[in-house]
């Protein structure tokens, strides 16, 4: 696999990297099946293992190395304590919706917990509690709001005045019974049960398209292969299939930046996040018997920030200011998807197909929900009652006034992005590149994308983003090219990282 070049290295996808993860065979000839699942991240993974055990025939599909994508850069939380959430979730879909969602959470957790005791894993799992704690006095009325939610709601926390932290705070929510793990030591123990179940595995087999026949629905390769099935799932974190969905107007990208630090002190159980902005999350991991701190934090929407290095460096700063730290020796970042009304899209990817489906839009809290997700992906298409369908379907009625809202605010915020992409006049020239450095040039009297590697050579592309046209900017953080619209991600040579886009950035030397 080629490796980009970055500034940024994970944690969970390290161990992946160490234990030499077992590689899986790319698709180079046609295949068919019951079900093809797109996409090998929590989602993609748990919907073929509970598919294969459920006794159906699943191929699993991943564009490039299995369990490098999301799933490798996430704060690994496994928790219903979306920060303060309830009370908002009552005001806007009512108790029942809120309650609901709540228990699709605890359920997801509770089928992790499952799995990992049915097949013995050691992923690092325990137990812990969740907390939601104010700085300030703002964030203080609205943490007592949230716990009164909680009380209407039947969650069991507590409203609480002080934490084991290394600062003071004014309260905080806490929510019992919650949980952390190592989701990559999961899910490369799942995958070897999937392929004992019978489950296949194809990787580096990006799908660029999805047929549909009187046969059944095809999912059309890069080599031009396809891999065909009753049903098809898509887990790719960003639908890239998006014919009737219409979901790059209904989903807006989000980065956010997590440091690993080793520090001196005796780090406490639990699992923290402040209510205040800018967000700080802190929870801890095992790590070579001792224990290595998690800072995570700061956000923007992806391709819509001039210093992505800066994010780090603030969460550094913040966690240096309260531990002492002998190391960061990790530091990454996270792409999530926020929906119109926060609630993710999960089932059917549209009413008239009834084969075809997606999960998405986890925001921040793919853990859960990602569990949340397959569970009901698989009970739809083995043609099982699920209690959220309705609350989570992709085909819900967004209409209420706020959703309506975030719709115009986002889309107008893509419009403004594409013509500001267009015109902006800052253009280096290409000698002023130095190593690992990579940005905006003048080539051949127009504007286009350059990026100079350690050895001095220069991969110049065109900045035009191949799903709708906007143009793409360097993030400085990842070494990698970020569109400002919906999000997708290019590497230094131009090939996709993220969707939606599907087709590489074109080379110009
Ligand atoms: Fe839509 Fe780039 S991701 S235009």
């Amino acid at each position: 696999m080629k490796k980009i070049p970055t500034n940024s290295k994970s944690y969970w996808t390290e161990y992946v990297d160490r234990k030499e993860a077992p590689s899986y065979p790319q698709a180079v000839k046609d295949d068919e099946t019951e079900i093809v699942v797109i996409g090998a991240g929590i989602v993609g993974v748990l919907s073929a293992y509970e598919l294969a055990k459920r006794g159906r025939k699943v191929i699993l599909l991943e564009a490039d190395r299995i369990l490098y994508g999301t799933t490798g850069h996430t704060t690994a939380k496994i928790t219903a304590q979306h920060g303060l959430f309830y009370d908002e979730l009552i005001q806007k879909h009512g108790e029942e919706a809120a309650r609901l969602y709540y228990e699709a959470n605890m359920n997801g957790l509770n089928y992790l917990r499952q799995i990992i005791e049915d097949e013995a894993i050691d992923c690092d799992f325990s137990e812990q509690t969740a907390y939601t704690y104010a700085v300030t006095d703002e964030y203080d009325e609205k943490i007592k709001t949230e716990f009164k939610a909680y009380e209407k709601l039947g969650i069991d926390g507590e409203l609480l005045t002080e934490l084991p932290l290394p600062f003071p705070i004014k309260s905080a929510v806490s929510m019992n019974g919650q949980a952390q793990f190592h989701p990559l030591k999961l899910l490369s123990n799942l995958l070897v049960s999937f392929v004992q179940m019978g489950g296949v595995i194809y990787e580096q087999s990006p799908v660029k398209d999805i047929k549909e026949d009187e046969s059944g629905l095809h999912a059309i390769l890069e080599n031009g292969h396809q891999i065909s099935g009753k049903n098809i799932i898509i887990a790719t974190h960003y639908p890239f299939y998006d014919i009737k969905g219409l979901y790059f107007s209904r989903l807006h990208p989000i980065r956010s930046y997590i440091v690993a630090a080793t520090v001196e002190e005796e780090l406490p159980d639990g699992m923290y996040i402040s209510a205040d902005k800018p967000t700080r999350s802190l929870r801890y991991t095992e790590y070579d018997g001792k224990k290595l701190l998690l800072v995570g934090g700061e956000s923007h929407k992806t391709g819509q920030s001039d210093d992505e290095l800066s994010y780090l460096t603030a969460l550094q700063t913040f966690t240096s200011d309260h531990f002492t730290v002998s190391d960061f020796p990790y530091r990454w970042s996270a792409q999530d998807l926020v929906t119109l009304d926060k609630l993710p899209y999960i089932g059917q990817y549209s009413s008239s197909n009834d084969c075809l489906f997606l999960a998405t839009g986890f925001a921040k809290w793919g853990m859960s929900n990602g569990a949340a997700a397959a569970r009901l992906l698989c009970d739809l298409v083995t043609n099982q009652e699920n209690p959220y369908v309705e609350l989570f379907s992709p085909s819900r009625s967004e209409t209420n006034l706020q959703s309506a809202s975030t719709f115009v605010k986002e889309n107008a915020n893509v419009a403004k992005e594409m013509i500001k992409g267009k015109v902006s006049p800052d253009q280096l020239e290409l000698d002023e590149l130095k190593p690992n450095e990579g940005g905006h040039v003048k080539f051949k009297g127009k504007r286009a994308g350059a990026y100079r590697d350690e050895d001095g050579s220069l991969c110049i592309l065109d900045t035009t983003c191949t799903h709708l046209g906007c143009e793409v900017r360097w993030n400085s953080a990842e070494r990698s090219w970020d569109c400002p619209c919906h999000g997708s991600r290019f590497d230094t040579t131009g090939e996709v990282i993220e969707g939606p886009a599907v087709e590489s950035l074109k080379k110009l030397n």
